[in-house]
């Protein structure tokens, strides 16, 4: 349980926020499968990616740490070794459809496990097209959930067009496809984030990019190499939202990731009303990172369709709070896929701005919401899901007398230190 007060004046101050997560994520998959050794700074230190991290090390990795940085000692796709017992994945599903794709191509069997909240989302995605390609992976219960029981195969490549957007599909497919005979190609309806490919590049692959499709062809050689990780957008997203919505705030996130295919929610607070300036640009490991300022002022209600749903994708529970502080109606559709993250992220917001007192109408594929008066104080559950219980923060530092949460733990999914530094900007 954790009460979060409500805000009594704008919120300042400068933050760092952690390693961007799906960076982290990869940047250990590649040191993995690399030869020579990796040194990744800036290391995301939530959950999520420590379950990575522990994966290789249970395929047989040699992974340290020493002064924040982590050093891999990889030795090719042939230094996995079949782990002695199942590989835990926690709540990620970036850790559980990217390890797929890598232990699909290699010559031994695992089982890939996760907790309630991952055990209840879909892995036909990655089973089918993997399986397409040469390996036998089978959902343990039958049902197209985890537990996965993958014994890995000789691969070949595939065309695949993917029926939905998902930057998991689309690398657990490249991961495979870089141990496959001939050419893999995969193709989206909407451009997902890039930092397979743009890491895949990085570390000597030379995946092609024409459009919406990647190609990567098999057999090829990578090589250990340095990566600093980004911040994350995602996690920053939080503090843009809340200082957004508290008039004359001004709030300054140094070194935030602004790769575009993930840059959705910097478009819409923007058409928002939002002043968002960018005071320093850079690039990073191949990624754009950029200081972000922020001021707060009246955020308006807009339309949000289906056309930005993959550059926004981790990104709507808390734009739903905007939603909900803005003045008037805020339209979100085309965003189904949000019913099987760490939870049913349409169900569960609906049913804490409910709860906050706001209108909210829920529909199969999005919300709308009437944004505008005050929230009222309320005990809101989180569900487990780490976005969520930070989206619900943000909401209690405008509601009546502020908020309780049930959970805050989760938090640490994706952001260890999340209340502390919403504490150290409201002075
Ligand atoms: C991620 C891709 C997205 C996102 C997740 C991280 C990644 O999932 O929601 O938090 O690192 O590839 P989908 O690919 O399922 O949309």
């Amino acid at each position: 349980m954790q009460r979060i007060k409500e805000a009594t004046r704008p919120l300042h101050g400068e933050l760092i926020v952690p390693g961007d997560k799906s960076i982290s994520h990869r940047a250990v998959i590649f040191a993995g499968i690399a030869e020579g050794q990796s040194r990744i700074t800036n290391f995301s230190g939530g959950e999520d990616n420590h379950r990575t991290l522990q994966a290789f090390k249970d395929l047989g990795v040699s992974i340290g740490q020493e002064d924040g940085a982590v050093y891999v000692e990889g030795k090719g796709w042939e230094g996995l070794r079949a782990a002695d017992k199942v590989i835990d994945c926690g709540n990620s599903g970036t850790t559980m459809r990217l390890l797929a794709g890598v232990l699909a191509g290699r010559p031994f069997a695992s089982i890939l496990d996760g907790d309630d909240s991952l055990r209840g989302r879909p892995m036909r995605r990655i089973m089918d097209p993997l399986n397409q390609m040469g390996s036998e992976i089978q959902s343990e219960r039958g049902n197209g959930l985890a537990p996965l029981k993958i014994q890995g195969g000789k691969l070949r490549g595939i065309d695949y067009k993917m029926p939905i957007a998902s930057a998991q599909v689309k690398s657990s497919i490249l991961l495979a496809g870089l141990q496959a005979s001939g050419v893999t190609v995969v193709t989206e309806p909407q451009k997902s984030r890039d930092h397979t490919e743009i890491m895949a590049g990085m570390f000597g692959g030379k995946p092609k990019v024409e459009g919406l499709s990647v190609s990567v062809e098999g057999g090829q050689r990578l090589r250990g190499q340095n990566v600093a990780v980004p911040g994350d957008l995602s996690s920053a997203a939080f503090f843009l939202v809340a200082a957004a919505a508290i008039p004359s705030s001004e709030v300054i996130v140094r070194n935030v990731g602004c790769n575009p295919t993930r840059a959705g929610i910097l478009e819409l607070l923007k058409r928002m009303g939002a002043v968002i300036e960018f005071l320093q640009r850079d690039d990073v490991s191949g990624e754009p990172v950029a200081d972000l300022r922020i001021v707060g002022t009246e955020l308006r209600g807009i339309e949000i369709g289906p056309d930005m749903v993959a550059r926004t994708i981790d990104e709507y529970p808390i734009l739903f709070v905007a939603g909900a502080l803005a003045d008037g109606v805020t339209t979100v559709s085309g965003v189904k896929e949000l019913r099987y993250k760490e939870s049913d992220r349409i169900a569960v917001m609906a049913e804490a701005l409910r709860q906050l007192g706001v209108q909210v109408e829920e529909r199969e594929d999005g919300l709308r919401i009437e944004g505008g008066s005050r929230l009222k104080g309320a005990c809101l559950k989180t569900h487990g899901d780490h976005r969520v219980a930070m989206s619900l923060a943000v909401a209690g530092l405008r509601a009546d007398g502020g908020v309780e949460i049930d959970d805050s733990t989760c938090a640490d999914i994706s952001f260890p230190g999340f209340f502390d530094l919403l504490q150290q900007i409201r002075g």
